[in-house]
């Protein structure tokens, strides 16, 4: 089930990415449309970070090529944002909140100019967008996990950017947390910006994205989120994988699930 849109936002095709000449993409060729909250799931090792720091031009590919909005990412780079994962973060880097935010206005300001009492402003307005203002003078190492994740995600929004990639924004941190990015998500969408999500959670997923990408190494659906998570299409991405298959069953039992057996 690969669905393709017309006049895509994002646009991979034929994608193979490896580390150390051992290939962990596939020949992926996918297209997402402007305007949708879109979900990246798959089995640990899937290569779902590879393929959005491909996309961000962070790795390099083999073969194949991106594009957004119909052009390269150098083109288009103010209007793109990226959220890393968690982990993959240095958090005893010494810098304020304030700091971190602002980051993300750098690129409008263009070196070496200093940000502006309006770049403090919008950076403000984003930390209080995720609950975070009165936090502005900590230092990020002094945060827990969900505060850090709430100003990773401030500093993105600082941006103003249309198209945002956000690697597993949910994982790790609390309840509250969780909520805040979701209205996040949702007002941002009203906004008519694009999310592509990276997240881990079968039942919660129904419920955020419109759109979602199943990997696993290979591309094994993209497409409307009611077309895509079928018993059929979820089995081929995760396999014999216990945990998710549990949680299979019970979807299944709660009737909460299309079924499109042939
Ligand atoms: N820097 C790296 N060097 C070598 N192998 C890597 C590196 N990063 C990821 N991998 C491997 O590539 C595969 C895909 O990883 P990743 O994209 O992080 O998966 P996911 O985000 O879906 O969990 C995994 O098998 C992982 O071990
Ligand atoms: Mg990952």
């Amino acid at each position: 089930m690969i669905h393709q849109v017309s006049n895509p936002i994002v646009e991979v095709h034929d994608l193979t990415v490896s580390y150390n000449r051992k290939p962990v993409l596939w020949g992926v060729d996918l297209t997402l449309p402007k305007g949708a909250l879109i979900g990246v799931m798959g089995p640990n090792g899937a290569g779902k970070s590879t393929l959005i720091k491909t996309i961000m031009g962070l790795l390099p590919n083999q073969s194949g090529f991106v594009k957004l909005f119909g052009k390269s990412l150098d083109e288009v780079r103010e209007l793109v944002s990226y959220v890393p994962q968690r982990e993959s973060v240095d958090w005893d880097f010494p810098i304020s909140v304030i700091e971190v935010v602002l980051m993300g206005r750098y690129g409008k300001l263009g070196l070496f100019k200093r940000p502006r009492n309006s770049d403090r402003e919008i950076a403000l307005e984003c930390l209080r967008k995720v609950g975070m203002e009165a936090f502005q003078h900590r230092q990020i190492s002094q945060l827990s996990g969900g505060q850090q994740q709430r100003v990773f995600l401030a500093r993105a929004l600082a941006q103003k950017a249309e198209l945002y990639f956000m690697d597993e924004p949910f994982t790790g941190v609390d309840a509250a947390t969780e909520n805040a990015v979701v209205e996040l998500l949702k007002e941002m969408k009203q906004q008519g910006k694009t999310v592509v999500v990276v997240h881990h959670d079968l039942q919660s997923a129904k419920e955020y994205f419109d759109w979602i990408v199943l990997l696993n190494m290979r591309l094994v659906a993209s497409g409307k989120t009611e077309d895509v998570f079928t018993a059929e299409i979820l089995h081929e991405t995760y396999g014999g994988k216990l945990t998710v298959l549990t949680e299979l069953a019970a979807l299944l039992r709660k009737g909460e699930y299309p079924s499109r057996e042939k």
